[in-house]
């Protein structure tokens, strides 16, 4: 099987990574790919935002599956545009991925599947805003309905700053929206499904650190870091969300008529009313797909496969490696606001020869026989162990390898007292 791969984070190094352990998979292309990624597999060129772009790519290089790792893309239309060519796709419909794409509109399933969530309030002026914000009270939660790579979210208690992001948000112009609501307490959790519109096959839960600096302080980013398994979870967890949330919501959409295929990713808070979503994704998470899929034994090919074709309920049960996997972002200068880029990196090579550790690459470009900063997000230092203590360490060994001038990372990425 051929495997076109779209995409250039270290979430598509992950997929890469896994898919090259598949022996079912011959050639591997991933675009535009980056640094890390071109030492690994063939990449290629393309506009990864233009579905038509990545349609007539697929269709060029006559490849059997091509998988979307990105969110815009989807929401772009790119996998209506691949399977126009007949070509399989892993990755929902633009219709589908709204259920990402519009936090608005996934409110709307939401309420439709019966899904618990935050109770929230689509504004469109600022008199709306801020009669959202007096009804939920503190701290707030301001969101901005479209897509924003993460930063489109501002938690804070002070209402001045929860109402100016509003007003940001609103400036846009447009059909420009912004979603107030109800705060969530309780730790988070991230779960992702493996889907083909009708069977959904849970994968192992992570949890992403999504504030920039230590201790949960300073602006939400992409994501910083993550760990799998969740020792602390209910043992329930995964079966209880897979019941209430996941299988709802692709029924829902079905029943809409537009079915959702390919990766529904389920923010979760668990919070002391019992387990509320915070958002859903169309598409694997980054950093957390780095952790999952360091610990998935079942060849990625065949499971991807499988949901773009609608064969996922003939699948055998996944497997999974015992032990736990960490992996550590190292961001540019200035992420998430204004990163500085264009700056070698050292010790790669030193990092990566650590047992059990593989330094996934994100942000990065060949300079000469170099590696240089490409992006905010520049690498995921990603490490498996017999249990997230070991993990950690070594992700931390690799970490302390690397030296790249102004970059910074958190060191308290799955310490055992944030857990729960
Ligand atoms: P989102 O893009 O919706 O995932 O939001 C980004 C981050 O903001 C989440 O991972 C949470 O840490 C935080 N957040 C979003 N919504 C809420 C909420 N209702 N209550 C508390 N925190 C939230
Ligand atoms: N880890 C957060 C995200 O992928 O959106």
């Amino acid at each position: 099987m051929n495997i076109l791969v779209i995409g250039s984070g270290a979430r598509e190094h992950a997929l890469v990574t896994a898919l090259r352990l598949d022996t079912s998979v011959d050639r591997i292309i991933c675009a535009p790919g980056n640094a890390g990624i071109a030492r690994d597999v063939e990449t290629c060129e393309v506009d990864a935002t233009s579905a038509q772009a990545i349609g007539d790519l697929a269709a060029e290089l006559k490849v059997d599956l091509v998988v979307i790792g990105p969110e815009v893309p989807l929401v772009a239309g790119a996998a209506d545009a691949v399977r126009a060519h007949g070509i399989a796709c892993f990755g929902p419909s633009a219709a589908a991925a709204q259920l990402e794409g519009s936090k608005a509109f996934a409110k709307q399933v939401m309420d439709e599947a019966g899904v618990d969530t935050a109770r929230a309030r689509v504004c469109e002026a600022l008199d709306e805003v801020a009669a959202a914000l007096d009804e939920f009270g503190a701290p707030h939660v301001v969101k901005d309905d479209g897509l924003a790579a993460g930063k489109g979210v501002v938690v804070t208690s002070d209402r001045d700053e929860a109402f100016a992001h509003a007003r940001a948000c609103l400036d846009r112009g447009g059909d420009a929206r912004v979603v107030i609501e109800e705060y969530l307490d309780g730790p988070e959790v991230s779960l992702f499904g493996i889907t083909d519109g009708t069977t959904i096959i849970p994968l192992e839960p992570a949890q992403d650190f999504k504030r920039a600096f230590d201790g949960d302080a300073g602006p939400n980013t992409g994501g910083m870091g993550a760990y799998s398994p969740l020792p602390w979870a209910p043992s329930d967890l995964v079966a209880n969300v897979t019941e209430h949330v996941l299988e709802p919501m692709i029924d829902t959409m079905r029943e809409r008529g537009t079915p959702f295929s390919g990766l529904l990713y389920a923010g979760l808070a668990l919070t002391s009313k019992g387990i509320r979503v915070i958002e859903f994704n169309a598409r694997f998470g980054d950093p957390e797909t780095q952790v999952v899929l360091a610990r998935l034994v079942t060849p990625l090919g065949q499971v991807l496969l499988a949901a773009a074709t609608g064969t996922l309920a003939d699948l055998p049960p996944l497997e999974w490696r015992t032990g736990a996997a960490v992996t550590v972002v190292i961001a540019s200068k200035g992420y998430p606001e204004s990163p500085v880029t264009g700056d070698l990196i050292y010790g790669l090579g030193e990092a990566g020869a650590i047992g059990g550790v593989s330094v996934l690459h994100a942000g990065t470009r060949a300079q000469g026989d170099g590696i240089v900063s490409a992006g905010g997000r520049v690498l995921s230092v990603t490490a498996v162990g017999d249990d997230i203590e070991a993990a950690r360490t070594r992700a931390y060994e690799a970490i302390d390898c690397i030296s790249l001038e102004g970059s910074h990372h958190r060191r308290d990425i799955a310490e055992a007292k944030r857990s729960g």
